[in-house]
């Protein structure tokens, strides 16, 4: 990144993976302030890893992950969550048999506050009336971008200033992928830091400010999102086609 950026989050050198399986071979990138942050890279590159590294989930061998000036590379989850972190995984991971209420207060569980959890249950509401509106719902009846705003809505109540985000377009419609990302710039607006990975690549560099490429678990390239999208390197990278450069608007 710019050295004039504000970086909210960096990693040093990380080094880990799964048993003796190497994925992350060193792996250094910068995440700017307040900002939406998109990582891309081919499958298997290792950004769902970096992800589990970055909120506790994974064994790191070596290296440093400092959030604002806080060394959180050895920290778990809970901690993670006390750090202003919040993670939303890959895939659908609401509770389908609970109503969206309990699913919220659910997420709220760490606060280990109930009246405070229902005094920000109200706030999500604010931010996604549907949520309100299908509130005694069974969870799983929603339609998969109801659902995606549950787990949006259910990680914002721990209103964390860093959320990280896997793949929130898969299995959404055009419409509800814009909405998506939408949501995701309302919260950047409010002063969220956003780090996002999308497969989705060019539809997600073009809203986002930054870009960061990751290839066989190290740092490929970052910058400007415009920067990542212009790169003639890009294409060569991605050659297969998950990111086209030069494809039609
Ligand atoms: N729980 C696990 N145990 C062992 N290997 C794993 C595990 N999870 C992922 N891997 C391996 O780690 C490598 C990186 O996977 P990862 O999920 O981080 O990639 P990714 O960049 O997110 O890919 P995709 O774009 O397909 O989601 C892959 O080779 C994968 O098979
Ligand atoms: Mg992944």
């Amino acid at each position: 990144m710019d050295t004039n950026t504000d970086i909210i989050l960096r990693t040093h050198d990380l080094i880990g993976g799964y048993g003796r399986t190497t994925i992350l071979h060193g792996t250094s990138v910068e995440v700017p302030r307040a900002a939406l942050t998109t990582v891309i890279g081919p499958n298997g590159a290792g950004k769902s890893t970096l992800f589990k590294a970055l909120f506790g989930m994974l064994d790191i061998r070596s290296g440093t992950i400092d959030l604002d000036g806080t060394d959180i590379t050895a920290m778990n989850p809970m901690q993670k969550l006390q750090n202003g972190m919040a993670y939303v995984p890959q895939g659908r991971n609401i509770f389908p048999q609970l109503s969206v209420e309990h699913n919220l207060e659910f997420g709220g569980v760490s606060l280990r506050n109930l009246p405070e959890t229902h005094r920000r249950m109200e706030r999500v509401y604010e931010q996604f009336p549907i949520l309100k509106e299908r509130r005694k719902t069974q969870a799983g009846t929603l339609s998969g971008g109801e659902q995606k705003m549950l787990e949006i809505g259910r990680a914002m109540l721990l209103e964390p200033k860093f959320l990280l985000i896997d793949e929130p377009s898969i299995g959404l419609s055009p419409i509800l992928v814009q909405q998506t990302f939408d949501l995701l710039l309302k919260l950047r607006d409010k002063g969220v830091t956003i780090l996002m990975i999308e497969q989705n690549a060019k539809q997600a560099l073009s809203i986002s400010d930054y870009g960061i490429v990751l290839q066989q678990g190290r740092l490929a390239l970052d910058g400007t999102a415009d920067d990542v999208l212009n790169h003639p390197e890009i294409g060569r990278l991605f050659l297969g086609g998950v990111v086209n450069v030069e494809g039609d608007e």
